[in-house]
């Protein structure tokens, strides 16, 4: 059995600057850097706040399962070589039709330095090599400034605000929407 090791990435020396990000396909051997995001407050302050252990390993589960299917989860890799979170594009119902959504979290220390910019652009570019999605939406918490500043910043169309479910958490979320080109 893999244990998990949540605080076993905070240990790793604060980087500086963060110039570009590698993705790596997710695998089963990323359970304690989803454990490390999942179970810490500072993480999961616009997510509903950090899982408990099960629903650590039901979400692990769950994007292995994705993957299978044609979800696509990646652990984003600092230029340092350091674990820096994981970002992902999943399919999901909205309105009655399959829409692609993204969603990405990065460990503390990697926050606050233009890294999601940078990981949402490397998934845009991974997505529009394969060729099978042409259009992602996101949905963070209206109160998520940085997120919402992020989706701007990388060209994102808002199409208005929402109260959602965030794994059985109620979220007011706003909806935004890119076309890959
Ligand atoms: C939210 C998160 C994705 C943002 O990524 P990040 O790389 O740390 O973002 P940064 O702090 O570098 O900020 C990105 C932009 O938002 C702006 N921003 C940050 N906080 C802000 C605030 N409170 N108000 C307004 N703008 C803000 C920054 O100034 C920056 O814009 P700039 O490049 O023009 O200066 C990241 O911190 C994270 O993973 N958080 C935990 C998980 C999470 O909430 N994920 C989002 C799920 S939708």
């Amino acid at each position: 059995m893999t244990h998990l090791t949540p605080h076993c990435y905070r240990a790793k020396p604060h980087i500086a600057t963060v110039r570009r990000v590698r993705l790596v396909p997710y695998t089963n051997a990323d359970l304690p850097l989803t454990a490390a995001l999942e179970s810490d407050p500072a993480v999961m302050g616009q997510l509903g706040g950090p899982v408990s252990a099960e629903g650590i390993a039901e979400t692990h589960a769950h994007r292995l399962a994705g993957m299978a299917g044609g979800d696509r989860y990646y652990r984003i890799v600092a230029d340092t070589g350091e674990d820096a979170g994981i970002v992902g594009l999943w399919a999901t119902q909205w309105a009655g039709s399959t829409i692609h959504e993204a969603g990405l979290m990065l460990l503390p220390p990697f926050q606050g330095k233009g890294m999601a910019y940078r990981g949402m652009a490397a998934l845009f570019d991974v997505t529009r090599d394969e060729g099978r999605v042409s259009e992602i939406h996101v949905f963070p918490a209206v109160t998520n400034a940085a997120s919402n500043a992020v989706a701007r910043q990388l060209g994102f169309t808002p199409l208005g605000e929402h109260d959602l479910d965030y794994s059985g958490r109620p979220l007011r979320c706003r909806h935004w929407v890119i076309r890959l080109t």
